[in-house]
């Protein structure tokens, strides 16, 4: 079964019963019992729900796998995979750029439990051979990356760390699954902020763990259960609602980026361009062996002063400004002072997370539209420099 039919078909026949096309929404907390612990596999909702499980299968479906399990956010599916990984004494090698949430929960939550966290450049194999010890639990990478969009060679990550007897996690967010396939590259677990292209209407907030082995996976499913951090079941349906058009909205998605980077990236305003279907990236290469599309987000980084990347970004007609990412509504977010402020400034310099980058998320409006809305801000930009050197 191809993709788009899979968000369709797969694990979703018409309820039994009544012949539902669409499943409902078993909006319980609990269930009644035949007698005591004799129950028809759930037995309450925090454990276990009708919907929430069949989005799970549904899940598990499209990115090739047996087992997944959601969660209340993105950063809750984080949270789980790590508590369910790191002991103090442990180790974890995460790339330069991660996401900001991703960056605070381990410096702020597990590094003062004894965890160490090793901030690499994943992309050079000699640096990550050396961070790789023999206490390396977890390798963690996004590919692309949030904010900047970099690539990294995830089945090298993977045989490397896997050398090393570490898990490979990536957070699959950016590329979507049906972009890019970690499973198939050597990933051990795939983590979700289901909030993004999965949902892909703004309207919810959700996570996702997958993974391959159900030894790997018990831990993780022990703790949403016992953590608790799940889902309500009206959100888990909204997801199966807005998935089922996942491979129409992610190729406009990614039709609409690659028109914006083109534009961009013959502006004078713009100092660099970052999406990896550009040929100047330089994670292209390995972007074209390992996913399938370039995905939705371009980001670059804008010639000018602060108060012009303000004024930018405030001003724009159909890029709304606003935190997330991958709803059919376009949304613009200005990573050092929004989603990434929880780096400091120091640390953000020195990763490489300039004050002037931009981040756009490209909606599923026409592409003409919003390459116009972007040439226009940043030509409004140019007559006002031009205004202020004439006078
Ligand atoms: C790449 C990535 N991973 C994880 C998260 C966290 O997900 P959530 O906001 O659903 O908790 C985000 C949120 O922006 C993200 O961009």
């Amino acid at each position: 079964m191809e993709f788009a039919t899979r968000t369709i078909h797969a694990a979703q026949p018409s309820e039994p019963g009544t012949g539902s096309l669409i499943a409902p929404i078993f909006q319980t907390s609990t269930y009644e019992q035949e007698s005591p612990g004799v129950n028809q596999g759930f037995d309450y909702s925090r454990t276990n729900n009708p919907t929430r499980a069949r989005l799970e299968a549904v899940l598990a479906d499209l990115e090739g796998v047996a087992h997944a399990a959601v969660f209340a956010s993105g950063l809750a599916a984080e949270h789980a995979v790590l508590q369910a990984y790191l002991r103090p004494g442990d180790e974890i090698v995460i790339p330069l750029d991660v996401y900001g949430g991703t960056y605070r929960l381990l410096n702020q939550v597990f590094r003062p439990l004894g965890c160490e966290i090793r901030q690499i450049d994943l992309a050079s194999p000699s640096t990550l051979h050396e961070a790789l010890t023999e206490r390396t639990r977890l390798v963690w990478l996004e590919s692309p990356t949030n904010p900047r969009l970099l690539v990294y060679d995830i089945a090298a990550i993977a045989a490397a760390a896997h050398a090393r007897g570490a898990l490979v996690v990536v957070d699959n967010t950016f590329a979507t699954p049906l972009f890019q396939q970690p499973f198939q590259l050597g990933a051990d677990l795939v983590v979700h902020s289901v909030t993004k292209y999965i949902a892909g209407h703004s309207d919810l907030i959700q996570g996702a763990v997958l993974a391959r082995e159900a030894a790997v996976f018990e831990p993780v499913k022990f703790l949403q259960n016992a953590g608790g951090a799940v889902p309500s079941p009206f959100d888990c349906w909204l997801t199966l609602r807005g998935l089922k058009t996942m491979e129409l909205r992610v190729l406009r998605h990614a039709e609409n980026a690659a028109a914006i980077a083109e534009a961009l990236e013959r502006h004078p305003r713009v100092r660099r361009v970052y999406y990896p279907g550009l040929a100047s990236h330089p994670g292209h290469a390995i972007a074209r062996r390992q996913m399938t599309g370039f995905g939705g987000m371009v980001s670059f980084e804008l010639d000018g002063t602060m108060d012009e990347v303000i004024a930018f970004v405030s001003t724009r007609r159909y890029f709304a400004l606003g935190e997330s990412l991958g709803g059919v509504k376009s949304l613009v977010c200005h990573p050092a002072r929004m989603t990434h402020a929880s780096i400091p400034a120091d640390e953000r310099a020195a990763l490489g997370l300039s004050d002037t980058l931009i981040r756009l998320s490209p909606g599923c409006e026409h592409p003409r539209d919003l390459v116009a809305d972007v040439v226009d801000g940043l030509s409004a930009l140019s007559s006002v420099a031009s205004l202020t050197a004439a006078g």
